[in-house]
């Protein structure tokens, strides 16, 4: 092989190494690996399958002519998740099993003796001309299979052609790396899961103990996403108000069970120690590394803040409070007042919202709370996503056995 051309093959799948061990989500990751394999294989179409256990789990599809055809939006439609076995029987399974590439010039001419078969109800149903594909396993350093790439239809002056052995090397080489940013991805996503996990569970721990159900924290936090999307935020920073407002409350770990829980009024003195959740919670989270974590500790200082100063803890007024702060406000009361809770009945919406209005520029910031009933059709949607169920009270109640509960998942 001609050495110009060997070493623009290097730098072409070196540069896409570097590309791939940027990307850090796994979702843009897999559509990233299966875009770079086929621009480098000149395949028209191709599908990325992660190994989970002894299965293959459908992850991406990406098809040139068909999204040019029906358009972007119509394609994606048009492929739905599935699962298979890793087993000898199908193209891709088959590969994850031997590790080996599959290179065919035509699915429709395998060999019968072959112990795979080309299953064509997927060309049937997109209307799509299967012939050549390449299937290449990709294995991390110990060698396992990560996943699978299959690439269909090499394109050569718009007819198809069998994939050539240079595309096989260049498709292997990138399965490679890819294997390895796949494995990194998936860490980074586990590490940041276990983050986020703990973060909601000690936010439905000081929860507990004032008798809120885990629901009411998600709802809130959503409430607080769909704020900060309002006001236009980039999508990491909504990211973060979701998981920093969890922890509004995680101050209510440092009042005594007497306050926290003493059914009827509180006296004047009992409410300045209730009050004091909100330096609690900044005392908690001082000094905390994490990003998220900072913003909850501005979260759980300013989330009783009121627009005209008249709040707690500080009192401050306005644009002096932090819009993590002026936004968690809303979508506390909003819930406090919407839903259920041990000693009350949910309002009617009508009622929540007249009082809603009638606090703007007072317990609200009037932009704020604009934002926010501009957005009430959402704002319902993630009402009736995360309603309370009896069950939840009577746990609350202490009435509910707490044997053999279902996992409460983390809120997303
Ligand atoms: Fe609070
Ligand atoms: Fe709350």
């Amino acid at each position: 092989m001609d050495p110009s051309r060997l070493a623009e093959e290097f730098e072409q799948v070196l540069n896409v190494g570097i590309a791939l061990s940027s990307v850090h989500d796994l979702e843009k990751l897999l559509d990233l690996i299966l875009l770079e394999a086929r621009r480098l294989t000149r395949a028209d179409a191709g599908t990325l399958y992660l190994v989970k256990g002894n299965r293959l789990v459908f992850r991406v599809s990406q098809c040139q002519s068909l999204s040019d055809r029906l358009g972007e939006e119509r394609m994606r439609q048009m492929y739905q998740s599935f699962e298979m076995p890793v087993s000898p029987e199908s193209i891709a399974g088959y590969s994850a099993l031997t590790r080996k590439v599959l290179n065919l010039g035509d699915v429709k001419q395998i060999p019968p003796e072959a112990s795979y078969h080309y299953n064509s109800s997927w060309d049937q149903k997109a209307g799509y001309d299967t012939h050549s594909m390449m299937v290449v396993p990709m294995l991390n350093r110990e060698n396992e299979v990560v996943g699978v790439l299959q690439l269909i239809n090499a394109m050569s002056d718009g007819r198809v052609i069998p994939f050539r052995m240079e595309h096989q090397r260049l498709a292997s080489s990138l399965a490679s790396q890819a294997a390895v940013a796949i494995e990194n991805a998936e860490l980074t996503e586990d590490l940041k899961q276990a983050h986020l996990d703990t973060i909601f569970r000690l936010g439905v721990a000081a929860e507990y103990r004032d008798k809120e159900t885990a629901n009411h924290i998600k709802r809130m936090s959503h409430y607080c996403a769909l704020i900060a999307r309002g006001l236009g935020w980039s999508d990491e920073e909504v990211e973060t108000i979701l998981w920093s407002s969890l922890m509004h409350d995680v101050g209510k770990l440092g009042i005594p069970d007497s306050i926290l829980q003493k059914p009827g009024r509180l006296t004047p003195e009992e409410r300045k120690i209730m009050e004091l959740h909100t330096n609690i919670g900044g005392s908690i989270l001082k000094g905390a590394k994490a990003p998220v974590l900072q913003k909850s500790r501005i979260v759980a200082l300013t989330h009783h803040e009121k627009f005209d100063g008249t709040g707690y803890t500080r009192g401050l007024k306005g644009e002096k409070i932090p819009l993590e702060g002026r936004i968690t406000v809303l979508a506390d009361v909003f819930d406090a007042l919407s839903s259920k809770r041990v000693y009350k009945e949910a309002m009617a919406e009508a009622e929540v919202l007249r009082i809603l209005t009638e606090g703007r520029g007072t317990h609200f910031d009037p932009a704020i709370l604009d934002v926010f009933l501009g957005s009430l059709e959402e704002a319902r949607r993630i009402q009736g996503r995360y309603s309370d169920r009896e069950e939840d009270f009577d746990k609350l109640r202490g009435l509910g056995s707490t044997e053999g509960e279902e996992e409460d998942s983390a809120a997303t």
